[in-house]
């Protein structure tokens, strides 16, 4: 299962791609507001540092303004993946940029429906956003089995990115699943690597280190 970090903070995303676990990144508008840069500038400095698939958002909602927007995206970086809303229109721009081998990442899916519809037109990544489902009381979980299952059952080569996590369970869910990528904010990354036993174990061994120590 590959590993993205759901952020647009450059001190995050140095600080985590050094654990050497980081395989991308994706951004929404939202995250770059948060940042308070500018898109262009933020996504440059994240390709500097990150190797692997960076998602950059269309703002525009119109067919024209998102194959403007994606185009540019694209010639940032060769590891640009142009993130579309799940729209007709969006659906009418994946295709087209699937034809120009521009990546793409389709973003707020809610359905399996949709995520058919995404695979269908030639998406390179889906995102489903399950910790938004979870808020109103649905399944997320549950639509990241049934849309891997779909997949593997036609052989659609889009990947399966589990969007809007919100803790460690839904990363182990989502790996048993077999779902390809979990994107996450630092603050779930870092609370995969704790444990209390482990802290507890480290401790122990130090203490007893402590009383042999000036025998070695
Ligand atoms: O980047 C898309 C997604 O991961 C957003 O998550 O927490 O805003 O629902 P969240």
């Amino acid at each position: 299962m590959q590993f993205f970090l759901d952020t647009a903070n450059l001190e995050d995303i140095k600080k985590y791609a050094s654990w050497g676990i980081v395989d991308g990144i994706t951004t929404n508008p939202s995250l770059i507001a948060k940042e308070g840069v500018s898109l262009e500038k933020r996504i440059k400095e994240i390709t500097k540092i990150i190797r692997g698939p960076i998602s950059s958002e269309v703002i525009s909602t119109d067919l024209d303004g998102m194959l403007k927007e994606g185009r540019t995206y694209a010639k940032w970086a060769n590891n640009i993946y142009v993130k579309v809303p799940m729209t007709a229109t969006g659906l009418q721009a994946v295709k087209i940029f699937s034809k120009e081998s521009i990546k793409t990442n389709v973003t707020l899916v809610f359905s399996v429906g949709q995520a058919i519809l995404a695979a269908k037109a030639g998406a390179t990544l889906v995102s489903p956003f399950i910790g938004r489902l979870d808020d109103i009381s649905e399944d997320g979980m549950a639509l990241i089995a049934d849309i891997v299952k779909i997949y593997r059952n036609y052989d659609f080569k889009t990947k399966v990115l589990v969007a809007s996590v919100r803790h460690p369970r839904h990363v182990i869910e989502a790996a048993k699943l077999g779902a390809d990528i979990s994107t996450m904010p630092p603050a779930v990354l870092e609370q995969l690597v704790h444990h209390p036993l482990t802290d507890a174990g480290i401790k122990k061994f130090l203490d007893d280190w402590e009383k042999v120590k000036d025998k070695q």
